[in-house]
């Protein structure tokens, strides 16, 4: 049984805060993916759990046990790193095997305990092959191999699959989510790709300039992202973010966006009040636009088909020209099926969304505002 927790954990290089009073408590078993954009802190955070970076301030329990003083080789968890870290010299079955070796466990256990992992990964076929002569896939199932024969109670993932081509990413994935409903061992995993984190975690949390923003289970940050980071970090095509006025009207609020606007009930006009805000950003996902009748104005800009589905990109009617924008109006993408009837470049049309599916922040804070 082996959870992890960050208690006020903090890791400062000099004057850069890798990472910045993280309090997160992993349960035992679950997969959780630390995602967020390069730099904001997820290896940091990952080196400190592995015992190889040291926190400045905080604490790291491993199993309810305080391990932050604790040496990388006394914690009971194992690393797969995206550079394989192979021995290139050593056969698939001697890598596999060394972690093992070096704990003077016996050839014949650890042969079996090799063929065991192996076998789960699908490596049987290529014991005696060299790293140099496998493919970027079986490599990276080498080094889960060798992670796995030393049945660790936390396995640590950092970016393992971002060396691999698409197709065998994909694949990948989904192998290790197996490995993990069959072990039934804590997996921390780490990327950078927000689908990697949807697809595969229990939970994600979400990380920023080294500050969590959200954690939960990916539906739920999806379907309400707690500010607007992640309201733009999570999902792609990205969520539209348009700013609007706010004004009261009878029996509710009028959220003006160029020359249209979305009329909410009293229970959002309350929300909104009590922040004081006068202007709101408005998240709407690029699946809940639609065109056809609808109070928002627009013109289609361009029309990107990707075989299955299609991205409309269409620009606002009346809103604001900023400074060194290209185009004058603010832009959105509407995600529509292929069967759906394609709208025409330089089309006017207009835009609407279901209520329920929009988010309103405060634009300052970025704080999400709910009804
Ligand atoms: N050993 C180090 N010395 C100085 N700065 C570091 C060191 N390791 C990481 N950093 C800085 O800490 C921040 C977080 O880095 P990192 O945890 O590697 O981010 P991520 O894995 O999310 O890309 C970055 O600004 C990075 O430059
Ligand atoms: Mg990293």
């Amino acid at each position: 049984m082996a959870g992890v927790s960050f208690n006020g954990t903090s890791k400062h290089f000099d004057d850069v805060v890798a990472l910045d009073q993280l309090d997160l408590e992993i349960p035992d078993g679950e997969f959780l993916v630390l995602v967020g954009p390069s730099g904001c802190g997820k290896s940091t955070a990952l080196r400190i759990i592995a015992g190889l970076e040291e926190a400045t301030e905080g604490t790291l329990h491993i199993g309810g046990v305080d391990v932050t003083d604790v040496e990388p080789q006394h914690r009971d968890l194992a690393m797969v790193f995206q550079s394989y870290a192979l021995y290139p010299h050593k056969t698939v079955r001697q890598n596999i095997e060394f972690p093992l070796k070096s704990r003077k466990v016996p050839p014949a256990d650890r042969r079996a305990e090799a063929e065991t992992a192996a076998t789960m990964l699908g490596l049987g076929e290529l014991m005696d092959r060299r790293p140099g002569q496998l493919s970027g896939g079986q490599r990276q199932r080498v080094a889960l191999a060798r992670a796995l024969v030393r049945r660790p109670e936390v396995f640590l993932m950092d970016e393992p699959l971002s060396n691999l081509d698409a197709k065998t990413r994909v694949q990948t994935r989904a192998e290790l989510s197996e490995l993990h409903a069959t072990l039934g061992a804590t997996f921390i995993y780490v990327t950078h790709d927000q689908v990697e984190a949807m697809t595969m975690g229990t939970r994600i949390a979400v990380l920023d300039q080294g500050r969590l923003q959200q954690v939960g289970a990916p539906d739920d940050v999806y379907d309400r992202p707690a500010n607007l980071f992640v309201a733009g970090f999570i999902g792609s095509p990205p969520m539209n973010i348009v700013e609007a006025a706010v004004e009261r009207i009878d029996g509710g609020i009028r959220l003006a966006i160029g020359t249209g606007a979305f009329d909410l009930p009293e229970s959002w006009g309350a929300a909104v009040s009590a922040t004081g805000i006068e202007r709101v950003a408005i998240g709407i996902r690029p699946e809940h636009l639609r065109i056809g009748d609808g109070p928002i104005d627009g013109v289609v800009r361009t029309v990107e088909s990707l075989g299955h589905e299609r991205h409309i990109v269409c620009e606002l009617a009346g809103t604001d020209h900023r400074p060194g924008d290209l185009v004058p109006g603010d832009l959105v993408i509407v995600r529509q099926s292929a069967d759906d009837p394609a709208p025409r470049m330089g089309e006017a049309i207009h835009l609407g969304a279901e209520a329920r599916h929009l988010h309103l922040f405060d634009p300052d804070s970025g704080e999400r505002i709910d009804p």
